[in-house]
């Protein structure tokens, strides 16, 4: 399986600042055969950044789009529209979850319109603090989990990523905490379990599973030999240049 390092802007970056990332990030990238490498722009930078984008060597995500092809929904951008600029969108990020209060049925119908419209849908999911601290993790992610895939037919699971980003471990949460390599296994065995009891055992290991929440050069080689971590999903990291490649340079070595 490839190994996939996803950059998430969030709400940074003008399109000039976007476009000279590229720009920099294309120049000192070699072509990576098993090593995927995302950004994902702001909405508005999108459509520049694919025509100057070298899909050999990096790719696009959406930070999010709407679950509709067409219609009377004012400042909403379809998956229809996002067809052929993108090749990824991040669905139920929980800064979405919590801020803009998408539920998971929002979130499933995003997810479904994603595939609908070939767009690799990579599903948000991952606990609170609170939530952790009631003992109620994995209750949250099977409910994520199933929530979010409810509209995927089984025979379009290999068209899904998964990311384990708890809430508590994502920087710009207050007072954020650094997630132990054991605490990622445990909850990625969960979810490698709900996917095999509800899609079977085969196809649930082929669906890869990225973690995100503080993810840094320092501490990149240590999440990407979790068993069972295929990728990372990298927010402020993946603002600085150098930290990113550094990433991107480590995914390369620890899975080569
Ligand atoms: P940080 O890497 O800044 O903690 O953000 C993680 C995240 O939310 C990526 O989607």
């Amino acid at each position: 399986m490839k190994t996939y390092i996803v950059g998430n802007w969030k709400l940074n970056f003008t399109v000039g600042e976007s476009s000279i990332y590229l720009h920099k990030l294309l120049k000192s990238l070699p072509n990576y055969r098993d090593t995927e490498v995302v950004v994902a722009p702001s909405l508005i930078a999108l459509q520049p950044l694919s025509l100057q984008i070298d899909r050999h060597k990096v790719k696009l995500a959406a930070q999010n789009g709407f679950y509709r092809d067409y219609g009377a929904f004012t400042g909403e951008v379809s998956f229809s529209q996002l067809r052929g600029l993108v090749d990824y969108a991040i669905i139920g990020h929980s800064e979405r979850r919590y801020i803009l209060r998408e539920d998971d049925k929002m979130v499933a119908k995003k997810v479904a319109a994603a595939i609908r419209n070939k767009v690799t849908p990579i599903l948000c999911i991952g606990e609170t603090e609170s939530e952790r601290a009631f003992g109620e993790t994995a209750d949250v992610i099977r409910d994520q989990l199933i929530g979010g895939l409810s509209e995927v037919a089984d025979d379009d699971l290999h068209k899904v990523i998964i990311a384990y980003e708890p809430v508590w471990a994502i920087s710009s949460t207050k007072a954020a905490k650094i997630a132990t390599p054991d605490e990622i296994s445990e909850v990625v065995k969960m979810i490698r379990k709900v996917l095999g009891e509800t899609y079977g055992e085969k196809p649930a290991e082929n669906v890869p599973i990225l973690f995100g929440g503080s993810v840094n050069a320092s501490n990149a080689g240590a999440y990407l030999t979790v068993p069972g971590v295929n990728g990372l999903l990298i927010g402020g990291s993946s603002l600085i240049l150098n930290e990113f490649t550094d990433i991107i340079e480590t995914a390369k070595r620890v899975r080569a």
